[in-house]
């Protein structure tokens, strides 16, 4: 599968079969969030992969009661560790950052045959509890990750047209 299969194919994985996803496969979608570009190279992140049953029922708890949270057989945690950090522009580093190195790993996990889930609905406070998170971090996501329940074949996406999202030569 190449990156444009990949992106096409990947969409919300909300129901996943009840079967870990081999160590290799795992160490494969970590070091593509690993090879990931961060601003001037600082890699100022953490990613908690969750496994533990315990810790997942918790995680779902915090995700609003997200029920496929506690299902899937992991949980990836995306930490940005000096979230104070900001780039000339304004712009948070961390939370850039580490949204990068996650939808490498989404990509790959699709080019890996498995599915995902960005999680932005969950309590800060309630996840850095349960997984020892230093106050000074920022947690910017979860990604749920595993074997879908259904194949992964491209769906239709609804999204906005071409034009109403892109300008040219100036903002309008
Ligand atoms: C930053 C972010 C946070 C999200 N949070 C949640 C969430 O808490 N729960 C959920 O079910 N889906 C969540 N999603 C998934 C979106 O709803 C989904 O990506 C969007 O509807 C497009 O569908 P697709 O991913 O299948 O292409 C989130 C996606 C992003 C990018």
């Amino acid at each position: 599968m190449n990156v444009s299969e990949a992106i096409i194919t990947r969409r919300s994985v909300r129901s996943y079969k009840n079967k870990d996803i081999p160590a290799e496969m795992l160490q494969r979608v970590m070091e593509s969030g690993r090879m990931a570009p961060s601003a001037r190279n600082k890699q100022n992140w953490k990613f908690v992969i969750v496994k533990d049953k315990e810790k997942k029922d918790e995680l779902h708890k915090a995700s609003n009661g997200q029920k496929f949270v506690k299902e899937a057989p992991t949980v990836i945690v995306g930490v940005a560790t000096k979230p104070e950090n900001e780039m000339k522009s304004g712009v948070p580093t961390g939370i850039v950052d580490v949204t990068i190195a996650m939808d490498h790993m989404a990509l790959k996990a699709t080019e890996e045959g498995l599915g995902t889930c960005w999680i932005g609905a969950f309590s800060q406070e309630d996840v850095k509890d349960i997984l020892n998170i230093p106050d000074g971090c920022r947690v910017v996501a979860l990604m749920t990750i595993g074997f879908p329940e259904e194949g992964l074949e491209p769906v239709y996406k609804e999204r906005k047209n071409r034009e109403d999202i892109t300008c040219i030569d100036t903002y309008y």
